[in-house]
């Protein structure tokens, strides 16, 4: 494997510089940008492999006048030339997820027996997920991942982004033509553009208050 080692001064500036901006100009991004942005996030982890996420781009006016309704009329959707949908789906262990096995095995990345072990293993956990209500949590945890790695992404690109919590979930999902969809749900929205805003970096809380060592609150 390559050593990320000389890449990491440059990583972590764009992690510390990266923020959440409201104004974008209306410039769009260019396809082959936005078809890579969207790769890299689906580079991110997910549950067994599981991949139980999916991201919806949405550049058309129509879509983005529908997504600003579902916001309530913030100006993100209706200023950036990007809109991007994580949808989690929590149903995805049901689903025939063959391919994930099979590209694992053939690329050399799993064994023949783990492969053929996988999907037993990742129905027991979810089974036991879904008696204690947990299936929508898991898969919204694979989104909000990916989200992030597009995050990262977009701003080492010269783009901006924001995720976007206040929503209505059934709006969005009339909006990307998911609607009635209630095996699905939406686990973040995220504008996405060339920037119209410097913002400053609103700072963290002190390290003492959120980073422990060995035991929590210590
Ligand atoms: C899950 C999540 C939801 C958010 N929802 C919104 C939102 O609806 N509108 C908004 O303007 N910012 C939203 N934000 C951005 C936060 O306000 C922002 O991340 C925080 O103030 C820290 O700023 P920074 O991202 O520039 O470091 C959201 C952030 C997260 C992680």
């Amino acid at each position: 494997m390559e050593s990320p080692a000389a890449d990491h001064t440059t990583v972590s500036r764009i992690i510390r510089s990266r923020r959440s901006i409201r104004h974008y100009r209306p410039d769009p991004v260019p396809a082959p940008l936005l078809r890579e942005l969207v790769d890299l996030a689906l580079e991110a982890p997910s549950s067994f492999n599981l991949q139980a996420r999916s991201v919806v781009t949405v550049t058309g006016e129509e879509g983005r006048k529908a997504l600003t309704e579902a916001t309530g009329g913030q100006p993100h959707p209706q200023e950036a030339p990007v809109m991007l949908v994580f949808v989690a789906e929590p149903g995805a262990w049901r689903e025939d997820r063959g391919d994930v096995w099979d590209t694992a095995t053939r690329l050399g990345a799993w064994s023949e027996r783990f492969a053929v072990a996988s999907p037993d293993d990742a129905r027991l956990f979810h089974e036991n997920l879904w008696r204690r209500g947990l299936e929508r949590e898991y898969a919204v945890k694979d989104a909000m991942i990916a989200a992030s790695f597009l995050m990262i992404a977009a701003h080492a690109a010269g783009l901006a982004t924001s995720p976007m919590n206040g929503w209505d979930e059934d709006e969005v999902k009339k909006a990307i033509g998911a609607e009635g969809r209630d095996d699905l749900h939406i686990a973040l929205l995220m504008p996405l553009g060339y920037p119209a805003e410097t913002r400053l970096h609103p700072g963290r809380r002190d390290r003492s208050l959120t980073v422990f060592s060995e035991t929590y609150g210590r």
